[in-house]
């Protein structure tokens, strides 16, 4: 099963293929805020040091919003994103 590791919690889990991701920080308590869940709020912004080719490929809702924000290669909307492996994630600010 794929690991996930929040580094702000100093926190790792694993979850099953495919799960959404904003479900298993919300699930295990992980200290990532969300507000719409839609990819649009950009409330919910990470950095993603590694493990970033085991998320799902951003829709365009997400590029939309990342690109508003000015956000930087590697961050990423969590409550947009389906876990496919190991992956590490950080605030973004
Ligand atoms: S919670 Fe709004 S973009 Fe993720």
């Amino acid at each position: 099963m794929p690991k996930v590791t929040f580094k702000d919690d100093d926190l790792t889990v694993e979850c099953e293929q495919g799960a959404n991701l904003r479900d298993v920080a919300q699930n295990e308590g992980a200290s990532i805020p969300f507000g719409c869940e839609q990819g649009i709020c950009g409330t919910c912004l990470s950095r993603v040091p590694a493990g970033d080719e085991n998320l799902s490929d951003m829709e365009d809702q997400e590029k939309e919003t990342l690109a508003a924000m000015g956000a930087e290669p590697g961050e990423r909307l969590i409550c947009q994103c389906r876990v496919e492996g190991d992956v590490t994630l950080e605030s973004a600010h």
